[in-house]
Protein backbone atom coordinates (compact mmCIF):
# COMPACT_ATOMS: atom_id res chain seq x y z
CA UNK A 1 0.00 0.00 0.00
CA UNK A 2 0.96 3.19 -0.79
CA UNK A 3 2.01 5.45 2.15
CA UNK A 4 -0.38 8.30 0.63
CA UNK A 5 -3.00 5.92 0.19
CA UNK A 6 -2.77 4.96 3.94
CA UNK A 7 -2.71 8.74 4.74
CA UNK A 8 -5.73 8.88 2.63
CA UNK A 9 -7.64 6.04 4.31
CA UNK A 10 -6.60 7.37 7.80
CA UNK A 11 -7.94 11.00 6.90
CA UNK A 12 -5.09 12.57 6.43
CA UNK A 13 -3.81 14.62 3.51
CA UNK A 14 -0.44 16.29 2.79
CA UNK A 15 -0.87 19.38 0.71
CA UNK A 16 1.35 19.46 -2.57
CA UNK A 17 2.93 17.11 -2.37
CA UNK A 18 1.17 15.00 -4.88
CA UNK A 19 -1.09 16.02 -8.21
CA UNK A 20 -4.30 14.78 -7.74
CA UNK A 21 -6.85 13.17 -10.41
CA UNK A 22 -10.52 14.86 -10.32
CA UNK A 23 -13.20 14.03 -11.58
CA UNK A 24 -14.49 15.99 -14.79
CA UNK A 25 -17.36 17.13 -16.41
CA UNK A 26 -19.04 20.17 -17.51
CA UNK A 27 -23.02 20.12 -18.13
CA UNK A 28 -25.40 23.47 -18.55
CA UNK A 29 -28.82 22.19 -19.79
CA UNK A 30 -32.17 22.91 -19.26
CA UNK A 31 -34.32 19.54 -17.97
CA UNK A 32 -37.61 18.41 -17.06
CA UNK A 33 -38.70 18.97 -13.88
CA UNK A 34 -40.23 15.22 -13.96
CA UNK A 35 -36.53 13.72 -14.51
CA UNK A 36 -35.12 14.80 -11.44
CA UNK A 37 -33.48 13.42 -9.29
CA UNK A 38 -30.81 13.62 -12.04
CA UNK A 39 -27.85 11.31 -12.42
CA UNK A 40 -24.38 12.01 -14.17
CA UNK A 41 -21.08 9.90 -14.96
CA UNK A 42 -17.69 12.32 -15.14
CA UNK A 43 -14.66 11.45 -17.33
CA UNK A 44 -11.24 11.34 -15.12
CA UNK A 45 -8.67 14.18 -15.37
CA UNK A 46 -4.71 14.56 -14.08
CA UNK A 47 -4.73 17.73 -12.28
CA UNK A 48 -1.72 20.05 -12.08
CA UNK A 49 0.21 19.93 -9.15
CA UNK A 50 -1.02 21.43 -5.86
CA UNK A 51 -4.79 21.92 -7.59
CA UNK A 52 -7.75 20.25 -5.80
CA UNK A 53 -10.35 18.68 -7.55
CA UNK A 54 -13.49 21.13 -7.34
CA UNK A 55 -17.76 20.61 -7.60
CA UNK A 56 -20.11 22.48 -8.05
CA UNK A 57 -24.01 21.84 -9.50
CA UNK A 58 -26.25 24.73 -9.21
CA UNK A 59 -30.22 24.19 -9.79
CA UNK A 60 -32.68 26.96 -11.05
CA UNK A 61 -36.42 25.31 -10.57
CA UNK A 62 -39.00 26.59 -12.83
CA UNK A 63 -42.35 25.08 -12.37
CA UNK A 64 -41.79 22.47 -14.77
CA UNK A 65 -38.48 22.84 -15.69
CA UNK A 66 -35.60 23.35 -14.62
CA UNK A 67 -31.58 24.15 -15.44
CA UNK A 68 -28.63 22.83 -14.21
CA UNK A 69 -25.04 23.49 -14.43
CA UNK A 70 -22.47 21.08 -13.39
CA UNK A 71 -19.07 21.94 -13.37
CA UNK A 72 -15.91 18.87 -11.62
CA UNK A 73 -12.72 19.30 -11.91
CA UNK A 74 -9.49 20.78 -11.09
CA UNK A 75 -9.00 23.96 -9.29
CA UNK A 76 -6.63 26.42 -7.45
CA UNK A 77 -9.48 28.04 -5.44
CA UNK A 78 -9.44 27.35 -1.44
CA UNK A 79 -10.56 23.84 -0.25
CA UNK A 80 -13.87 23.98 1.08
CA UNK A 81 -16.74 21.40 2.51
CA UNK A 82 -19.69 20.90 0.84
CA UNK A 83 -22.01 24.00 1.10
CA UNK A 84 -25.50 24.44 0.01
CA UNK A 85 -26.48 27.87 -0.72
CA UNK A 86 -30.03 29.08 -1.27
CA UNK A 87 -29.74 32.34 -3.50
CA UNK A 88 -33.13 32.72 -4.05
CA UNK A 89 -36.16 30.83 -2.31
CA UNK A 90 -38.97 29.18 -3.80
CA UNK A 91 -41.89 28.95 -4.38
CA UNK A 92 -41.89 29.48 -8.18
CA UNK A 93 -38.39 30.22 -9.40
CA UNK A 94 -35.83 29.40 -7.44
CA UNK A 95 -31.82 28.98 -7.01
CA UNK A 96 -29.68 27.00 -4.91
CA UNK A 97 -26.08 25.78 -5.22
CA UNK A 98 -24.15 22.68 -3.93
CA UNK A 99 -20.17 23.59 -3.67
CA UNK A 100 -16.72 21.93 -2.45
CA UNK A 101 -13.19 22.03 -2.77
CA UNK A 102 -11.13 19.07 -1.74
CA UNK A 103 -7.85 17.60 -2.22
CA UNK A 104 -7.65 14.00 -2.60
CA UNK A 105 -7.92 11.82 -5.56
CA UNK A 106 -11.72 11.59 -7.27
CA UNK A 107 -13.02 13.31 -3.85
CA UNK A 108 -15.61 15.36 -6.26
CA UNK A 109 -17.52 12.68 -6.08
CA UNK A 110 -21.06 13.62 -6.34
CA UNK A 111 -23.00 11.84 -8.86
CA UNK A 112 -26.78 12.82 -8.62
CA UNK A 113 -28.69 16.27 -7.61
CA UNK A 114 -30.25 14.41 -4.27
CA UNK A 115 -28.45 16.94 -2.15
CA UNK A 116 -30.29 19.85 -3.98
CA UNK A 117 -33.31 18.12 -4.62
CA UNK A 118 -36.25 16.83 -2.70
CA UNK A 119 -39.86 15.94 -3.43
CA UNK A 120 -42.02 19.07 -3.38
CA UNK A 121 -44.98 18.66 -1.44
CA UNK A 122 -47.77 19.53 -3.37
CA UNK A 123 -48.11 22.81 -3.35
CA UNK A 124 -51.44 25.21 -3.03
CA UNK A 125 -52.15 27.18 -5.83
CA UNK A 126 -53.20 30.89 -6.08
CA UNK A 127 -54.65 32.93 -8.48
CA UNK A 128 -51.82 34.66 -10.31
CA UNK A 129 -51.16 33.47 -13.55
CA UNK A 130 -47.76 33.61 -14.95
CA UNK A 131 -45.94 32.48 -18.77
CA UNK A 132 -43.10 30.04 -17.32
CA UNK A 133 -39.92 29.82 -19.54
CA UNK A 134 -36.63 28.60 -19.27
CA UNK A 135 -34.92 28.85 -22.47
CA UNK A 136 -31.94 28.79 -24.46
CA UNK A 137 -33.56 29.91 -27.70
CA UNK A 138 -36.94 31.83 -27.28
CA UNK A 139 -39.72 32.25 -24.92
CA UNK A 140 -42.54 33.13 -27.68
CA UNK A 141 -44.73 29.95 -26.88
CA UNK A 142 -44.27 29.68 -23.33
CA UNK A 143 -47.32 28.30 -21.30
CA UNK A 144 -49.15 30.22 -18.95
CA UNK A 145 -49.48 28.72 -15.70
CA UNK A 146 -51.06 29.27 -12.78
CA UNK A 147 -48.30 30.27 -9.79
CA UNK A 148 -47.87 29.17 -6.25
CA UNK A 149 -49.73 30.64 -3.24
CA UNK A 150 -47.28 32.55 -2.21
CA UNK A 151 -46.26 33.82 -5.71
CA UNK A 152 -47.42 37.18 -6.41
CA UNK A 153 -45.42 38.67 -9.53
CA UNK A 154 -44.56 37.53 -13.13
CA UNK A 155 -40.86 37.85 -13.55
CA UNK A 156 -39.32 37.68 -17.38
CA UNK A 157 -35.55 38.54 -17.20
CA UNK A 158 -32.86 37.10 -19.21
CA UNK A 159 -29.65 35.78 -17.41
CA UNK A 160 -26.19 35.04 -18.55
CA UNK A 161 -24.21 32.35 -17.29
CA UNK A 162 -20.48 31.14 -17.88
CA UNK A 163 -18.48 28.64 -16.64
CA UNK A 164 -15.07 29.74 -16.26
CA UNK A 165 -11.71 29.29 -15.36
CA UNK A 166 -10.57 26.17 -13.25
CA UNK A 167 -9.60 24.71 -16.26
CA UNK A 168 -8.81 26.26 -19.41
CA UNK A 169 -11.32 23.81 -21.63
CA UNK A 170 -13.78 25.56 -19.74
CA UNK A 171 -13.23 28.87 -20.62
CA UNK A 172 -15.66 29.17 -23.74
CA UNK A 173 -19.02 28.06 -22.20
CA UNK A 174 -21.68 30.44 -21.83
CA UNK A 175 -25.52 30.47 -22.27
CA UNK A 176 -27.56 32.88 -22.66
CA UNK A 177 -31.12 31.94 -20.89
CA UNK A 178 -34.25 33.40 -21.03
CA UNK A 179 -36.58 33.05 -17.72
CA UNK A 180 -40.51 33.60 -17.27
CA UNK A 181 -41.87 32.40 -14.21
CA UNK A 182 -43.86 33.34 -10.47
CA UNK A 183 -41.68 34.96 -8.08
CA UNK A 184 -43.08 36.22 -4.52
CA UNK A 185 -41.64 40.01 -5.31
CA UNK A 186 -42.14 42.60 -8.23
CA UNK A 187 -38.34 43.82 -9.73
CA UNK A 188 -35.56 42.20 -12.01
CA UNK A 189 -33.82 40.40 -9.09
CA UNK A 190 -34.06 36.97 -9.46
CA UNK A 191 -30.10 36.04 -8.51
CA UNK A 192 -30.90 38.26 -5.29
CA UNK A 193 -27.57 39.63 -5.59
CA UNK A 194 -25.68 36.26 -6.65
CA UNK A 195 -23.08 36.96 -9.44
CA UNK A 196 -20.64 34.34 -8.62
CA UNK A 197 -21.14 30.38 -7.65
CA UNK A 198 -17.46 29.73 -7.48
CA UNK A 199 -16.49 29.12 -10.87
CA UNK A 200 -19.75 29.89 -12.44
CA UNK A 201 -21.07 33.83 -12.99
CA UNK A 202 -24.39 34.88 -13.35
CA UNK A 203 -25.74 38.28 -15.13
CA UNK A 204 -29.22 39.55 -14.84
CA UNK A 205 -31.41 42.04 -17.26
CA UNK A 206 -34.85 42.24 -17.24
CA UNK A 207 -34.45 45.02 -20.46
CA UNK A 208 -35.93 43.47 -23.44
CA UNK A 209 -33.89 45.51 -25.51
CA UNK A 210 -30.80 44.92 -23.91
CA UNK A 211 -30.23 41.32 -24.76
CA UNK A 212 -27.00 41.66 -27.20
CA UNK A 213 -24.45 39.33 -25.63
CA UNK A 214 -20.62 40.65 -26.78
CA UNK A 215 -17.01 38.88 -25.84
CA UNK A 216 -14.96 41.00 -23.20
CA UNK A 217 -11.80 41.70 -22.30
CA UNK A 218 -8.37 43.63 -22.63
CA UNK A 219 -4.92 42.79 -23.86
CA UNK A 220 -1.64 44.72 -23.98
CA UNK A 221 1.64 43.41 -25.56
CA UNK A 222 4.69 44.93 -26.43
CA UNK A 223 7.46 42.94 -28.09
CA UNK A 224 9.65 43.51 -31.25
CA UNK A 225 7.44 42.69 -34.30
CA UNK A 226 3.83 43.34 -33.45
CA UNK A 227 3.62 45.18 -36.47
CA UNK A 228 4.61 42.29 -38.70
CA UNK A 229 3.89 39.55 -37.37
CA UNK A 230 0.20 38.25 -36.11
CA UNK A 231 -0.82 37.52 -32.81
CA UNK A 232 -4.01 35.60 -31.25
CA UNK A 233 -6.45 38.05 -29.68
CA UNK A 234 -8.78 36.20 -27.72
CA UNK A 235 -11.01 37.23 -24.47
CA UNK A 236 -12.15 34.46 -21.98
CA UNK A 237 -15.78 36.03 -20.93
CA UNK A 238 -18.77 37.69 -22.20
CA UNK A 239 -21.03 40.75 -21.16
CA UNK A 240 -24.69 40.92 -21.40
CA UNK A 241 -25.18 44.97 -22.46
CA UNK A 242 -27.22 47.55 -21.07
CA UNK A 243 -29.71 49.02 -23.32
CA UNK A 244 -28.31 51.15 -26.24
CA UNK A 245 -25.04 49.77 -25.49
CA UNK A 246 -23.82 47.72 -28.75
CA UNK A 247 -19.96 45.03 -28.79
CA UNK A 248 -17.34 47.08 -29.60
CA UNK A 249 -13.47 45.84 -30.47
CA UNK A 250 -10.74 48.15 -30.88
CA UNK A 251 -6.67 47.46 -31.73
CA UNK A 252 -4.42 50.24 -30.97
CA UNK A 253 -0.62 49.73 -32.72
CA UNK A 254 2.40 51.70 -32.27
CA UNK A 255 5.34 50.87 -33.33
CA UNK A 256 8.73 52.60 -33.06
CA UNK A 257 10.77 50.42 -35.03
CA UNK A 258 12.47 48.56 -32.01
CA UNK A 259 9.44 48.21 -29.72
CA UNK A 260 5.80 47.73 -30.58
CA UNK A 261 2.45 47.98 -28.60
CA UNK A 262 -0.50 46.77 -29.21
CA UNK A 263 -3.53 47.26 -26.93
CA UNK A 264 -6.81 45.57 -27.80
CA UNK A 265 -10.34 46.02 -25.88
CA UNK A 266 -13.39 44.23 -26.73
CA UNK A 267 -16.71 44.48 -24.62
CA UNK A 268 -20.10 46.43 -24.59
CA UNK A 269 -19.85 50.14 -25.67
CA UNK A 270 -22.22 53.73 -25.24
CA UNK A 271 -22.80 53.38 -29.54
CA UNK A 272 -20.95 55.59 -31.02
CA UNK A 273 -21.81 54.38 -34.35
CA UNK A 274 -23.96 51.59 -34.64
CA UNK A 275 -22.13 49.40 -36.73
CA UNK A 276 -18.70 50.45 -38.08
CA UNK A 277 -15.74 49.47 -38.78
CA UNK A 278 -12.85 51.71 -39.55
CA UNK A 279 -8.50 50.84 -40.02
CA UNK A 280 -6.93 54.05 -39.44
CA UNK A 281 -3.12 54.98 -40.22
CA UNK A 282 -2.85 58.01 -37.75
CA UNK A 283 1.24 58.52 -38.34
CA UNK A 284 4.03 56.98 -40.30
CA UNK A 285 5.96 54.93 -41.89
CA UNK A 286 8.23 56.09 -42.16
CA UNK A 287 8.92 56.76 -38.82
CA UNK A 288 6.95 56.08 -35.88
CA UNK A 289 3.71 53.70 -36.69
CA UNK A 290 0.06 54.47 -35.04
CA UNK A 291 -2.47 52.65 -36.90
CA UNK A 292 -5.94 50.88 -35.47
CA UNK A 293 -8.88 48.79 -35.55
CA UNK A 294 -12.09 49.90 -34.48
CA UNK A 295 -15.50 48.06 -34.70
CA UNK A 296 -19.14 48.86 -33.32
CA UNK A 297 -21.70 45.98 -34.00
CA UNK A 298 -25.29 44.76 -32.97
CA UNK A 299 -25.39 41.13 -33.22
CA UNK A 300 -24.22 38.44 -30.37
CA UNK A 301 -20.83 38.34 -30.12
CA UNK A 302 -20.11 39.92 -33.08
CA UNK A 303 -16.89 41.74 -31.47
CA UNK A 304 -15.06 38.18 -32.29
CA UNK A 305 -11.92 39.08 -34.74
CA UNK A 306 -9.44 36.66 -33.19
CA UNK A 307 -6.08 37.89 -34.56
CA UNK A 308 -4.28 41.54 -34.41
CA UNK A 309 -4.19 40.27 -38.33
CA UNK A 310 -7.43 42.40 -38.97
CA UNK A 311 -5.00 45.11 -38.48
CA UNK A 312 -1.64 43.84 -39.76
CA UNK A 313 -3.42 43.04 -42.98
CA UNK A 314 -4.52 46.28 -44.00
CA UNK A 315 -1.32 48.21 -43.37
CA UNK A 316 1.06 50.10 -45.48
CA UNK A 317 3.64 47.33 -46.36
CA UNK A 318 6.53 49.21 -47.81
CA UNK A 319 9.59 47.93 -49.04
CA UNK A 320 12.17 47.98 -45.84
CA UNK A 321 13.18 51.89 -46.24
CA UNK A 322 16.71 52.83 -46.63
CA UNK A 323 18.54 54.72 -43.59
CA UNK A 324 18.15 58.53 -44.06
CA UNK A 325 20.50 61.25 -41.98
CA UNK A 326 18.38 61.49 -39.02
CA UNK A 327 19.02 59.58 -35.81
CA UNK A 328 16.67 59.97 -32.95
CA UNK A 329 16.57 58.37 -29.44
CA UNK A 330 13.77 55.23 -29.51
CA UNK A 331 11.79 54.36 -26.77
CA UNK A 332 8.31 53.09 -26.13
CA UNK A 333 7.51 52.32 -22.50
CA UNK A 334 3.79 51.87 -20.99
CA UNK A 335 3.13 53.04 -17.70
CA UNK A 336 7.36 54.33 -17.59
CA UNK A 337 9.14 57.24 -18.85
CA UNK A 338 11.50 56.94 -21.25
CA UNK A 339 14.32 59.12 -20.53
CA UNK A 340 15.68 56.33 -18.93
CA UNK A 341 15.28 53.86 -21.18
CA UNK A 342 16.55 55.26 -24.92
CA UNK A 343 18.44 53.78 -27.32
CA UNK A 344 19.64 56.09 -30.71
CA UNK A 345 18.64 54.71 -34.17
CA UNK A 346 19.60 56.01 -37.60
CA UNK A 347 16.02 56.78 -39.16
CA UNK A 348 14.90 55.55 -42.62
CA UNK A 349 14.73 57.99 -45.27
CA UNK A 350 11.95 60.35 -45.58
CA UNK A 351 12.05 61.10 -41.83
CA UNK A 352 12.82 64.88 -40.93
CA UNK A 353 12.02 64.78 -37.20
CA UNK A 354 12.52 62.97 -33.82
CA UNK A 355 9.54 62.73 -31.73
CA UNK A 356 9.35 62.65 -28.26
CA UNK A 357 6.01 63.07 -26.04
CA UNK A 358 3.14 60.54 -24.93
CA UNK A 359 -0.59 59.46 -25.71
CA UNK A 360 -2.97 58.78 -23.01
CA UNK A 361 -5.41 56.05 -23.66
CA UNK A 362 -8.39 55.62 -21.66
CA UNK A 363 -11.79 53.49 -22.25
CA UNK A 364 -12.61 50.05 -22.47
CA UNK A 365 -11.89 49.24 -19.32
CA UNK A 366 -8.31 50.13 -20.13
CA UNK A 367 -6.36 53.09 -18.64
CA UNK A 368 -2.61 53.52 -20.09
CA UNK A 369 -0.26 55.95 -20.57
CA UNK A 370 2.25 55.40 -23.10
CA UNK A 371 6.03 57.10 -23.26
CA UNK A 372 6.75 57.72 -27.34
CA UNK A 373 9.73 58.45 -28.83
CA UNK A 374 11.13 57.74 -32.24
CA UNK A 375 11.52 59.11 -35.84
CA UNK A 376 8.78 61.02 -37.75
CA UNK A 377 7.84 62.40 -40.99
CA UNK A 378 5.58 64.68 -40.59
CA UNK A 379 5.57 68.30 -40.16
CA UNK A 380 3.26 68.84 -37.88
CA UNK A 381 5.12 66.54 -34.89
CA UNK A 382 1.94 65.05 -34.32
CA UNK A 383 1.60 60.99 -34.35
CA UNK A 384 -2.32 61.80 -33.56
CA UNK A 385 -3.14 65.16 -35.06
CA UNK A 386 -6.18 65.82 -32.96
CA UNK A 387 -7.60 62.74 -32.86
CA UNK A 388 -9.68 62.26 -29.57
CA UNK A 389 -11.40 58.89 -30.02
CA UNK A 390 -9.99 55.68 -31.71
CA UNK A 391 -12.79 53.11 -31.11
CA UNK A 392 -13.53 52.78 -27.76
CA UNK A 393 -10.39 55.08 -26.48
CA UNK A 394 -10.50 58.33 -25.75
CA UNK A 395 -7.26 59.47 -26.92
CA UNK A 396 -4.68 62.66 -25.43
CA UNK A 397 -1.44 63.43 -26.88
CA UNK A 398 1.19 65.88 -25.20
CA UNK A 399 4.77 66.12 -26.62
CA UNK A 400 7.03 66.84 -24.30
CA UNK A 401 8.16 70.63 -25.41
CA UNK A 402 8.33 71.77 -21.86
CA UNK A 403 10.52 69.20 -20.21
CA UNK A 404 13.97 69.58 -19.56
CA UNK A 405 15.90 67.36 -18.01
CA UNK A 406 17.98 67.96 -15.30
CA UNK A 407 21.26 69.43 -15.65
CA UNK A 408 20.41 69.90 -19.55
CA UNK A 409 21.24 73.19 -21.61
CA UNK A 410 17.45 74.56 -22.41
CA UNK A 411 18.22 75.81 -25.76
CA UNK A 412 19.61 73.14 -27.91
CA UNK A 413 16.78 71.11 -26.09
CA UNK A 414 14.09 73.20 -26.79
CA UNK A 415 15.39 73.72 -30.27
CA UNK A 416 15.15 70.33 -31.40
CA UNK A 417 11.78 69.13 -30.07
CA UNK A 418 10.89 72.36 -31.43
CA UNK A 419 11.30 70.47 -35.13
CA UNK A 420 13.82 73.23 -36.36
CA UNK A 421 14.57 71.46 -39.46
CA UNK A 422 18.20 72.89 -40.06
CA UNK A 423 19.30 72.61 -36.59
CA UNK A 424 17.92 68.84 -36.59
CA UNK A 425 20.26 67.90 -38.78
CA UNK A 426 23.40 69.31 -37.80
CA UNK A 427 22.18 68.27 -33.75
CA UNK A 428 21.54 64.97 -35.18
CA UNK A 429 24.90 64.07 -36.95
CA UNK A 430 26.32 65.14 -34.05
CA UNK A 431 24.65 63.15 -31.40
CA UNK A 432 27.55 64.27 -28.37
CA UNK A 433 25.85 67.49 -28.62
CA UNK A 434 22.50 66.09 -27.48
CA UNK A 435 23.00 66.73 -23.86
CA UNK A 436 19.40 66.38 -23.34
CA UNK A 437 19.07 63.17 -22.96
CA UNK A 438 20.74 61.39 -20.93
CA UNK A 439 21.63 58.36 -22.73
CA UNK A 440 23.68 60.25 -25.00
CA UNK A 441 25.75 62.01 -22.03
C1 LIG B 1 -41.93 16.42 -18.71
O1 LIG B 1 -41.96 15.03 -18.81
C2 LIG B 1 -43.28 14.49 -18.65
C3 LIG B 1 -43.17 12.99 -18.62
O2 LIG B 1 -42.12 12.54 -19.40
C4 LIG B 1 -44.13 15.00 -19.82
O3 LIG B 1 -45.46 14.49 -19.69
C5 LIG B 1 -44.17 16.51 -19.78
O4 LIG B 1 -44.88 17.01 -20.88
C6 LIG B 1 -42.77 17.07 -19.78
N1 LIG B 1 -42.86 18.49 -19.54
C7 LIG B 1 -42.21 19.37 -20.25
C8 LIG B 1 -42.42 20.80 -19.85
O5 LIG B 1 -41.43 19.09 -21.17
C1 LIG C 1 -31.61 36.67 -0.71
O1 LIG C 1 -30.30 36.45 -0.23
C2 LIG C 1 -30.17 36.56 1.17
C3 LIG C 1 -28.72 36.36 1.56
O2 LIG C 1 -27.86 36.57 0.52
C4 LIG C 1 -31.04 35.52 1.84
O3 LIG C 1 -30.94 35.67 3.25
C5 LIG C 1 -32.48 35.72 1.42
O4 LIG C 1 -33.27 34.69 1.96
C6 LIG C 1 -32.56 35.69 -0.09
N1 LIG C 1 -33.92 36.01 -0.50
C7 LIG C 1 -34.69 35.14 -1.14
C8 LIG C 1 -36.07 35.60 -1.45
O5 LIG C 1 -34.29 34.07 -1.51
C1 LIG D 1 -14.90 25.78 -27.03
O1 LIG D 1 -14.28 24.70 -26.36
C2 LIG D 1 -14.32 23.47 -27.05
C3 LIG D 1 -13.63 22.44 -26.21
O2 LIG D 1 -14.01 22.51 -24.89
C4 LIG D 1 -13.64 23.61 -28.41
O3 LIG D 1 -13.77 22.41 -29.13
C5 LIG D 1 -14.27 24.73 -29.19
O4 LIG D 1 -13.57 24.94 -30.39
C6 LIG D 1 -14.25 26.02 -28.38
N1 LIG D 1 -14.93 27.07 -29.11
C7 LIG D 1 -14.41 28.28 -29.28
C8 LIG D 1 -15.25 29.25 -30.04
O5 LIG D 1 -13.32 28.58 -28.84
C1 LIG E 1 -4.68 66.66 -39.70
O1 LIG E 1 -5.96 67.14 -39.37
C2 LIG E 1 -6.38 68.21 -40.18
C3 LIG E 1 -7.67 68.74 -39.63
O2 LIG E 1 -8.49 67.71 -39.16
C4 LIG E 1 -6.48 67.74 -41.63
O3 LIG E 1 -6.89 68.82 -42.47
C5 LIG E 1 -5.11 67.24 -42.07
O4 LIG E 1 -5.20 66.69 -43.37
C6 LIG E 1 -4.62 66.17 -41.12
N1 LIG E 1 -3.23 65.84 -41.47
C7 LIG E 1 -2.82 64.61 -41.67
C8 LIG E 1 -1.39 64.45 -41.99
O5 LIG E 1 -3.58 63.65 -41.60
Amino acid sequence: MSPFLLLALLGITVPGVQALTCYWATLMSVKNASELPLQWTASQKHCEEGWSCQEVLMLMENGPYVYMVLIKGCTQAADHEDLITQHRAGPGLSITSYTRVCREDLCNHLFTSLPLWAPHPPTALGSVRCPVCLSAQSCRSAAELTCPAESTHCYSGHLLLRAGEPDRDLRNRSTHLRVQGCMSQAGCNLLNGTQEIGPISLQETCDSEAMLICHRGNMLQTSQDLAQKPVTWSTNTEQLCNRGEVCQETLLLIDVGLRSLLVGSKGCSKARTQDSQAISTHSGPPGVLVASFARFCTSDRCNSAASSSVLLNSLPRPAAPAPGDLQCPTCLSVFGSCTQNSDTVTCPKGTSHCYQGHISLRGGGLSSPVDIQGCMAQPSSSLLNGTQNIGVFSVIEDRDEAIVPDGAAPAPYLAWVAGLGLSLALWCGAPSLLTPFPHDS
